[in-house]
C-alpha cells in the first residue's frame, strides 16, 4: 500500500521541482541577445573574404586587436571555420523571417562548399592523427544537405579509414598522439571522443561495421580508464600497446596532472552525449551525465567557465594577473550540454543541462562578446602551458553560433 503512495509523492516532487525550475530559468535565464546579432553574419562574411589564396584558416587571433592567424590546410583546426559556413546556412533555414540573421542574399552553403576546397585533397594525405574527426565537420554538414555528394562521401570515408588505420587493437583505442619516444605506449587524449561521429558516418555509408565497433571499443576504454571518480577527466591517458594497462595518467594542456581542463571536460561531455545519440547504449548516457554535472558543478559563482577548473584563481603569468576563462570551453559545453539534454529520457535533467547551458552562454557573453575583434568573442585560452591565452578562438565562435543554432531547434528561443 506505502509504495503506490510514495511513488504519487515523487512524482508530485519531480514536477514540482521542474515547475520551479522553469520559473527559474524564465526569470533568470534568456539566451544572450547576442547569439542572433547581426554582428555575426557581417564577421563571419568579412572572415570568409580574407581567407588568403591559396587558402589558409583562421584559428586564433592575437591578443590586443583580434586580427586572425591562418594556417595552412593540413592544422587540425582547418574544418571549424568552413563548418562555421554551414552552420550560418542552418541559421538562415531556422530564421526566414530575419534574413538580417543570415545576410541578405548571401548563400552560405556557396560559401561553406568553397571554403572545403583546401580540405577535399587531405584524407590519406595530413599529419593530423587523430583530429581527422575534426577535419570532417563541414563534409558530414554537406552530407546531411546532399547525401549524395561524392565529393564529400570520399573525404569522410578517407578520413574514417585514416583513423581506422590508427586502432591499435591491444589497447582497444585509436592513437591519439603518436608516441615519438617511446613505441611501446598509445597515447589518448580526450579530445579524441570528439572524433568517433565519423566512424559511425562512415560505417553508414559503407556499411563497413568495424568502423562502428572499432568507435565503441575506444569510447568503452576510454570510459575505464580517462575519468576520476568525482566525474572529471584527465587529458592524456597512456596504454601499453600490447597489454593494454594503463601505464600513465597526466596533462598536456591543463594545469597540473590532476587538475581538470575544461575544453576537455567538454569534449568528453560532447563525445559520450554522441556515442549514446548513436547507440542508444545506457552507459554513454550515464557518463555523458557524470561529465556534464563535474562541469555544472564547478563552474565558479561568477558563472565563467574558467580554462581549468583547478588552475588558481590568480595568474602571475597572464596580463592583469587573472584566471584567465576559456570561451571555447564555455561554447563547446554549453553546445554539449543542449545536446545532452535534446537526448535526455529525464526531463528533469534535461532542464538542467538546458538551463546550465543557457547562463554558461550568458555569461561568457557578457564577458567576451567583443564587437571590435575580428572573431565574435574573446578570452579564448587556446594552450596555457604554452602562454597562449586571452585571445579569438575558431572553435569557440563555431560553437557559439552552433549553440545559438541548437537553441532555435529546440524551441526555447526566436532569433
Ligand atoms: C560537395 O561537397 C564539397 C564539400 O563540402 C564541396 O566542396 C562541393 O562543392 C560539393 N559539390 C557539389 C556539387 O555541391
Ligand atoms: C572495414 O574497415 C576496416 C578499418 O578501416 C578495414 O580494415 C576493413 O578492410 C574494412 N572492411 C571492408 C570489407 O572494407
Ligand atoms: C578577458 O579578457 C580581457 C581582455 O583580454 C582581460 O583583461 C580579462 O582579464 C579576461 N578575463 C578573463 C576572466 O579571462
Amino acid at each position: 500500500m506505502a509504495k503506490p503512495c510514495f511513488t504519487k509523492l515523487q512524482v508530485f516532487y519531480h514536477g514540482l521541482l521542474v515547475f520551479v525550475t522553469s520559473l527559474y530559468r524564465d526569470v533568470q535565464n534568456v539566451p544572450p541577445a547576442e547569439l542572433y546579432s547581426p554582428l555575426i553574419p557581417q564577421k563571419v562574411l568579412r572572415s570568409y573574404s580574407s581567407l588568403p589564396s591559396p587558402i589558409q584558416y583562421p584559428q586564433w587571433t592575437d591578443q590586443s586587436v583580434g586580427k586572425w592567424d591562418y594556417f595552412v590546410p593540413d592544422t587540425w583546426t582547418s574544418g571549424f571555420f568552413p563548418a562555421t559556413l554551414y552552420e550560418m546556412h542552418n541559421r538562415q533555414n531556422l530564421c526566414p523571417e530575419n534574413s538580417d540573421a543570415a545576410g541578405p542574399g548571401r548563400d552560405w552553403l556557396d560559401l561553406g562548399r568553397k571554403a572545403c576546397d583546401g580540405l577535399v585533397g587531405l584524407p590519406g594525405h595530413n599529419t593530423q592523427g587523430h583530429d581527422v574527426g575534426f577535419l570532417s565537420f563541414a563534409f558530414l554538414e554537406e552530407l546531411k544537405i546532399n547525401p549524395n555528394n561524392q565529393t564529400a562521401i570520399n573525404v569522410v570515408n578517407g578520413f574514417a579509414t585514416d583513423l581506422a588505420n590508427r586502432f591499435v587493437p591491444g589497447a582497444g583505442v585509436t592513437r591519439s598522439w603518436d608516441s615519438d619516444s617511446d613505441p611501446s605506449r598509445v597515447r589518448v587524449i580526450i579530445d579524441n571522443m570528439m572524433n568517433l561521429e565519423l566512424l559511425f558516418v562512415s560505417a553508414d555509408l559503407t556499411g563497413n561495421k568495424t568502423l562502428r565497433e572499432i568507435a565503441m571499443k575506444h569510447a568503452d576504454t576510454t570510459m575505464n580508464n580517462h575519468i576520476r571518480p568525482d566525474g572529471s577527466t584527465w587529458h592524456v591517458v597512456e596504454y601499453d600497446v600490447i597489454s593494454g594497462r594503463a601505464v600513465s595518467k597526466h596533462t598536456a594542456q591543463g594545469y597540473s596532472d590532476d587538475s581538470v581542463w575544461a575544453r576537455g571536460q567538454a569534449w568528453g561531455i560532447y563525445g559520450f552525449s554522441q556515442m549514446y545519440e548513436r547507440t542508444s547504449q545506457e552507459r554513454y548516457l550515464a557518463t555523458a551525465r557524470r561529465l556534464a554535472n563535474y562541469f555544472l558543478s564547478n563552474i565558479p559563482e561568477d558563472g565563467i567557465v574558467p580554462w581549468d577548473f583547478k588552475a588558481p584563481l590568480r595568474d602571475p603569468k597572464v596580463p592583469g594577473g587573472v584566471r584567465p576563462a576559456d570561451s571555447s570551453a564555455a561554447t563547446a559545453g554549453a553546445t554539449a550540454l543542449l545536446l545532452l539534454a535534446s537526448l535526455e529520457s529525464d526531463d528533469f535533467q534535461a532542464e538542467r543541462w538546458t538551463w546550465g547551458a543557457i547562463r554558461i552562454l550568458q555569461k561568457i557573453t557578457e564577458l567576451a562578446w567583443n564587437p571590435s575583434w575580428e572573431s565574435l568573442l574573446s578570452n579564448g585560452t587556446v594552450n596555457w602551458p604554452m602562454n597562449s591565452f586571452l585571445t579569438g578562438i575558431v572553435y569557440g565562435d563555431h560553437y557559439f553560433i552552433k549553440a545559438g543554432n541548437e537553441l532555435l531547434r529546440m524551441g526555447l528561443t526566436t532569433c
